[in-house]
């Protein structure tokens, strides 16, 4: 089986949940890239008859990123039966799922079946460290058969998820990574920033309108040389200590 991997994913969690899925149901896969810094829908081929998608979102405060929502919505799933995954760093995804089931339906997908699933908290790395793990590839194989199973039924009824379609726009953090001293000027995060908010001439200066705090530009820095400020960082671990010390678990919608 063909399966379109479509992910929004700036440090990689979401990407390693959705290959998980992914691999587990076929072994031809395309991957689109919705984090692409130089996103161009009309240059992504459409899905073909019996084509599955793994689509994955993560959640940022509770909600999908702005941009995996636009750019989600600009591609025309022409029918293709759907997976949808909201991976989020253990604390809660809240309207996350229902946000990603209503965009993937308006762009044309016929949703199938819905994963929430845990990846390290990319803002704060100390939560859910080292996640997907074992135990979520695991489970994450045994939703794939599951998945399966409901595929080749011809079953093509959309599952009930958790949450409500939220209304407005996504609200913004304002947790802009800025360069330390360390900083040499390469370039890297510039090239990287998913909506190009890092000025390529001055890798200081950042459009703070465009900046959505996906912290890739800290993820990828090869020296370690980006991060939000220290009181900024502080107070984000403390906040989410108590809610993301318990370990979530993934979970499945048929
Ligand atoms: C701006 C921002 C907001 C986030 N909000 C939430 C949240 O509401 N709940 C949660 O559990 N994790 C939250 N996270 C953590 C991410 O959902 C999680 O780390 C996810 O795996 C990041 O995806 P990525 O690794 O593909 O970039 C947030 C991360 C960022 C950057
Ligand atoms: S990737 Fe790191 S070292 Fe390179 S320009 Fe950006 S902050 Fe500076
Ligand atoms: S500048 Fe903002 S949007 Fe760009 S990579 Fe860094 S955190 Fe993400």
């Amino acid at each position: 089986m063909t399966i379109s991997e479509i992910t929004f994913s700036p440090t990689g969690g979401t990407r390693r949940v959705a290959d998980i899925l992914a691999h587990a149901l076929g072994n031809d896969i395309r991957t689109i890239d919705l984090a692409d810094p130089h996103f161009d829908a009309s240059a992504i081929p459409q899905p073909s008859d019996g084509e599955v998608a793994v689509i994955a979102a993560p959640a940022y405060a509770g909600r999908m990123p702005g941009p995996a929502a636009e750019r989600l919505s600009q591609l025309d799933g022409n029918g293709a039966r759907a997976v949808i995954v909201c991976v989020y760093g253990n604390r809660a995804y809240d309207d996350s799922l229902a946000q990603l089931q209503d965009v993937a339906q308006k762009a044309g997908f016929t949703v199938i079946a819905a994963v929430a699933a845990i990846a390290e908290h990319s803002v704060a790395r100390r939560y859910a460290t080292g996640r997907p793990d074992g135990d979520d590839k695991a489970a994450l194989e045994g939703f794939a058969a599951q998945i399966a199973a409901k595929l080749a039924s011809g079953d093509d009824t959309c599952p009930k998820v958790p949450g409500h379609v939220p209304s407005g726009e996504t609200g913004r953090l304002g947790m802009i990574p800025h360069p330390t001293r360390a900083c040499n000027q390469c370039g890297t995060c510039a090239a990287q920033c998913p909506v190009q908010a890092i000025d390529p001439g001055d890798v200081k200066a950042v459009d703070r309108s465009r900046c959505i705090s996906c912290m890739r530009c800290v993820a990828i820095c090869p020296r370690s040389a980006r991060r939000i400020g220290r009181i900024m960082q502080f107070m984000v671990n403390r906040h989410l200590k108590k809610v993301c010390s318990t370990r979530r678990s993934p979970q499945l919608f048929l």
